[in-house]
């Protein structure tokens, strides 16, 4: 493959240190889900539109009353000063320069105030929205949340598949289980009863459950989009806690090595939440269609991981930048040939089963 996105994965993986690129590139156990992320993707066709007329496109969307120049977004992944000296500081910067929605890591080796600053210095409206695992003590949690909202990020992404870290094999044989000196998950530093801020162990805790959920929402005003949704029954329990968005994602293969490509649970979680709030989806997203596949079939915004991790290891600001710049005008090439003017033109008549099978089609 010659894609930007590959081409880019792979001087990443000629740079980084062998350990650190098996924990960016890693899934949990057989690496299952983290593959079919990706293959399941391929097995779906988009029925092209013709005659649309649709000679001027807008890929823009709102998503939690934000403004993005288009539906791909970044997802939330840690430590990026181990794939490249500058950091958070670069993908904020790219992020805001390509105007999309920068989901900041709770693990990033940077401050969330530091990683805002960055991006709004590039863009003063650049949208940051954190993401935070749910901590054993809420005390803990709030604290992180008032140094988002301190920060300026306008939503909270709170990571709910992660009661314990999934089993990732590479890690274990590599022994990899502490950051090198001198990096440190820097939002961790100085909370109440001061957890570590070096060890790569930090997810929530099994013993939370919706009625930690219902705290949080009483604890802040911003929007929470519950990520690592793959049930429909926890997509209706999340809106009936009044979640503002769902995210389908099994943490890009990272936890359950058993959980379905998140593409293929997206159709049951789009059809229990009902419109009620919009539905995000990450994993394996490496083609502007693959994310036209994602909205036809109902979700509102796609977030990308991996290829951001190797954009910036690769090439620093200007790699996320390609990576970003890549999927935002393969999407729209996508739209074009679709017939649709916008992302949520895309519809659910329009994706097929590869081989036979053939589906009706609204006018458009
Ligand atoms: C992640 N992911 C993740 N998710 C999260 O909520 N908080 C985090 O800190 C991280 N960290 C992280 C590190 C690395 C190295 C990876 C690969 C992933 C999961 C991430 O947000 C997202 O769900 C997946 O990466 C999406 O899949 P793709 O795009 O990598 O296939
Ligand atoms: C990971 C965590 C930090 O997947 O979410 O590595």
């Amino acid at each position: 493959m010659t894609s930007a996105l590959s081409l880019l994965h792979d001087r990443a993986r000629q740079l980084l240190d062998p350990v650190h690129y098996d924990y960016f590139a890693g899934g949990a156990g057989d690496e299952v889900a983290m593959g079919e992320n990706e293959r399941a993707f391929r097995r779906l066709a988009l029925l092209p539109r013709v005659l649309c007329g649709n000679d001027t496109r807008d890929t823009a969307v709102t998503l939690l009353g934000d403004r993005a120049a288009g539906p791909v977004i970044v997802s939330p992944t840690a430590f990026h000063r181990l794939a490249h000296p500058v950091g958070e500081r670069a993908t904020a910067r790219a992020t805001a320069a390509a105007g999309t929605v920068l989901i900041a890591s709770m693990a990033s080796t940077m401050p969330i105030a530091e990683i805002t600053a960055a991006a709004r210095d590039v863009r003063p409206d650049a949208v940051v929205w954190f993401q935070l695992y749910l901590q054993p003590d809420h005390a803990v949690t709030t604290e992180l949340v008032h140094r988002a909202e301190k920060a300026g990020c306008t939503a909270l992404v709170v990571t709910v598949d992660s009661p314990v870290f999934g089993r990732r094999e590479r890690d274990e044989r590599n022994g990899f289980l502490d950051l090198p000196p001198g990096l440190a998950a820097e939002n961790m530093r100085d909370l109440p009863g001061s957890p570590p801020g070096d060890t790569l162990d930090i997810a929530m805790s099994t013993a939370l459950t919706w009625q930690d959920i219902r705290r949080l929402r009483e604890a802040t005003a911003l929007p929470l989009v519950l990520k690592g949704i793959l049930h429909p029954a926890d997509a209706r329990l999340a809106v009936a806690e009044g979640a503002d968005a769902v995210m389908v994602s099994n943490h890009g293969g990272r936890q359950l090595d058993a959980a379905p490509a998140t593409i293929d649970a997206l159709p049951g979680i789009v059809e229990a939440v009902a419109g009620r709030v919009p539905v995000l989806l990450d994993g394996g997203v490496r083609r502007g269609s693959d994310a036209a596949l994602a909205l036809a079939l109902g979700a509102a915004a796609v977030g990308v991981g991996r290829p951001v991790v190797w954009g910036l290891a690769a090439e620093g600001e200007t790699g996320v930048r390609q990576v970003l710049d890549a999927l935002g005008a393969e999407l729209d090439h996508a739209l074009a040939l679709c017939g649709a003017r916008r992302p949520g033109d895309l519809s659910r008549d329009q994706v097929v089963a590869r081989g036979l099978g053939l589906a009706g089609g609204a006018p458009c």
